[in-house]
C-alpha cells in the first residue's frame, strides 16, 4: 500500500481535492458530506448560491454561528467558498469574510463566483475574498493577530498534518472573545499510524481525525476556554472496504464552539 509521510500529507491533500475529486459525490465514504437539515437563515443564503460552489461542497457538518452581522469573519480550508458565501450574506455589507486553502483548483472555483454572489446578494461591492495559504502558517498569508471575530472551517482540520500549529495560528488571528465555531471528524480512542499513513483514509477526512478529548487538550494548550460541543452525527461510512480498514474505529462528526478568553470588543 502507498503511505503518506507528514512532508508529503499536504500535496496529497491537495491533490485528492483539486484533481482526484470533482464533485461532492466522488468521494468514498459519507465523512465528508454529512447529511444535516440547516436552520432557516442558513438555507436562505443557500438558496443563493452557485450551484458549481454546492457540487464541489466537502463539509461535514454546521460552522455558522448565530449574531454575524457585521463580524469579520475567517474560513479555513475554504475550499469551493460555500460556507464563505453563507457567512458573506449574514455578516451583510458592514461585515467582510476571508477564505484560506491550500488547493489552487478549489481556490479557483471559489474565486470566479465573487462577482456573481455580490450581485445576488444586492452589495454594490464584494465582502469576500480568497487567499492561498496553509492554515498552519496563517502570519504568512498576512493575516493580523487578534483581527478576526469569528473563524470558521469544515471538515478541515483532520486534514492538517500538525495540528497544534494550526489551532495554535488560529488563536493568533482570533481577537480577545473571539469564536471559533467548526465542524470536524473526531475518533472514539487515537488513530493507529498505519491508517493515518492511508492516502485514502487520509484524504476521505477520517484517518487524520484527532481522538476527541486529545483535541480538547489541544485546544486548551493553544489557549481556549474548554471547547463546548454545539451538535454531533455519527459518520456511517458507507464503504465496506473502507469499513473493514477502519475496523472497530467510530467516528463521529461533530460541531465546537472553541473561544478565546476575553472580551469581544
Ligand atoms: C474536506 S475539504 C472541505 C472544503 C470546504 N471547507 C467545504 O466545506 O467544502 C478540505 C479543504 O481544506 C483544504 N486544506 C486541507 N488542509 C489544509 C491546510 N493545512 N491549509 C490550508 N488548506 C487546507 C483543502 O485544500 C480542501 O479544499
Amino acid at each position: 500500500m502507498e503511505t503518506l509521510n507528514k512532508t508529503d500529507k499536504h500535496e496529497a491533500v491537495s491533490a485528492y481535492y483539486g484533481s482526484t475529486l470533482e464533485k461532492s459525490e466522488d468521494l468514498k465514504t459519507n465523512a465528508c458530506c454529512t447529511v444535516k437539515r440547516y436552520p432557516a437563515p442558513i438555507q436562505k443564503a443557500m438558496d443563493l448560491i452557485h450551484d458549481e460552489v454546492l457540487e464541489k461542497y466537502y463539509g461535514c457538518g454546521l460552522t455558522i454561528p448565530d449574531g454575524l452581522e457585521g463580524k469579520r469573519v475567517l474560513d479555513l480550508g475554504s475550499g469551493s467558498g460555500r460556507d464563505c458565501y453563507i457567512a458573506s450574506y449574514l455578516v451583510g455589507p458592514q461585515g467582510a469574510v476571508v477564505g484560506i486553502d491550500m488547493t489552487d483548483e478549489q481556490l479557483a472555483v471559489a474565486r470566479r463566483h465573487i462577482d456573481y454572489h455580490a450581485k445576488q446578494f444586492g452589495y454594490a461591492q464584494p465582502n469576500v475574498e480568497f487567499h492561498k495559504g496553509l492554515i498552519e502558517k496563517l502570519d504568512e498569508v498576512g493575516l493580523e493577530t487578534d483581527s478576526f471575530d469569528v473563524a470558521i472551517s469544515n471538515c478541515v482540520i483532520n486534514l492538517c498534518p500538525d495540528k497544534p500549529a494550526a489551532l495554535r495560528e488560529i488563536f493568533r488571528v482570533l481577537k480577545p472573545g473571539g469564536q471559533f465555531y467548526f465542524s470536524d471528524v473526531y475518533s472514539d480512542q487515537p488513530v493507529p499510524a498505519h491508517l493515518v499513513d492511508d492516502p485514502v483514509l487520509y484524504g476521505e477526512c477520517l484517518s487524520g481525525a484527532l481522538a476527541e478529548q486529545d483535541f480538547i487538550r489541544l485546544a486548551v494548550e493553544a489557549g481556549f476556554r474548554t471547547p463546548i460541543e454545539i451538535e454531533r452525527s455519527e459518520i456511517t461510512i458507507d464503504n465496506e472496504e473502507v469499513q473493514k480498514k477502519v475496523g472497530g474505529l467510530r467516528f463521529d462528526s461533530i460541531t465546537f464552539n472553541v473561544i478565546k478568553p476575553g472580551e469581544l470588543t
